[in-house]
């Protein structure tokens, strides 16, 4: 299943205000793996995916926003790997479709649309018993990938790379944070960049990914989790919230470095990153920036502030 993927690439940085700290810079560039199923993306799909097909079940049910990186990955990784897929979408059906979905649709995906009210009840048995009854047999997915399932893959993204002290990433759901944390070598830390508001509450829920996860009979690298840490500071209002400064800060790095940030993740932890080095936040050592790829949600991005300009 891995081997259309390229093996995820590192890039150094050169900056001064790095070197001035004693911090080598570095970028694992898990945007470039594949085209469209990328970034983390991939590894929380992998063994949600292997597990389906280990249970024979070739549909797979998924959730998210009209403009979901994980919508439109699990659309392409289920064109690839030949499942049908099903995408419940927050909201309501708009046309013309946007990009996002468009995409999905093009995969094959089947868009159904539910409201707000019951969306927020996607966790429930009684709402994935009703959608397991009006679709026959699916494996669900959550909104996300955040599973254990998604947790176990991303304990694959820090492999072989114990030459690191430090690593950077955005949080989300903090599946991922919580995958690699369990994964970490001696002496490596990792720090999240919550991309949402009020990001603080996700220290509860990595604990609680964690200790499931290591009670499970899924196969674990370690015993306890590396040391962890959240920087809730650079969330830019929330999810999928920009300023002038932001937008400016990703389209530099991205002419003076050649790699694209998306404004919605990795865009808001590289600024956090590149903002608390001026502070000398970091300790002298290496330093790596996961990137968490998906490029996709740019194109929402760039609607909604061409709708502001044009209103
Ligand atoms: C591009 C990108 N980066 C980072 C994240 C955050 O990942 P997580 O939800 O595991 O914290 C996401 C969401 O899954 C994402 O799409």
């Amino acid at each position: 299943m891995s081997s259309i993927f390229l093996p995820p690439a590192i890039q150094k940085i050169n900056s001064q205000i790095a070197d001035s700290v004693g911090v080598k810079l570095y970028v694992l560039r898990l945007d470039l793996m594949h085209s469209q199923v990328n970034g983390n993306k991939w590894f929380k799909l992998k063994y949600n995916l292997l597990s389906a097909k280990e249970k024979n079940v070739s549909t797979i049910l998924t959730f998210g926003g009209a403009y979901s990186n994980h919508i439109f990955a699990t659309a392409a990784a289920g064109n690839i790997f030949g499942f049908r897929t099903i995408g419940v979408i927050r909201g309501e059906e708009t046309f013309p479709l946007n990009p996002t979905l468009s995409f999905a649709v093009e995969q094959g995906m089947q868009l159904v649309y539910c409201n707000r009210t019951t969306y927020r009840q996607r966790h429930t048995t009684q709402l994935q018993e009703d959608l397991k009854q009006r679709f026959d047999e699916v494996f669900i997915i959550p909104e996300g990938g955040c599973n254990l399932n998604g947790m176990r893959g991303c304990t694959e993204i820090m492999q072989n790379l114990e030459l690191f002290d430090t690593i950077c990433l955005a949080c989300g759901t903090a599946t991922t944070l919580a995958g690699i944390a369990i994964s970490l070598h001696l002496k490596q830390k990792i720090i999240g960049f919550p991309i949402l508001k009020g990001g603080e509450f996700l220290a509860a829920e990595i604990e609680s990914l964690i200790n499931n996860y290591l009670t499970s009979d899924l196969p674990a690298l370690v015993n306890s989790p590396a040391p962890w840490e959240l920087v809730c500071d650079y969330h830019f209002g929330g999810y999928a919230k920009v300023n002038q400064e932001l937008i400016m800060f990703c389209q530099k790095f991205t002419q003076e470095h050649d790699i694209p940030l998306d404004y919605v993740y990795t865009g808001k932890m590289f600024y956090g990153v590149m903002n608390l080095l001026q502070q000398g936040f970091f300790q002298p050592g290496r330093l790596l920036l996961i990137h968490t790829g998906v490029l996709q949600g740019n194109q929402g991005i760039n609607e909604k502030l061409l709708r502001k300009v044009f209103k």
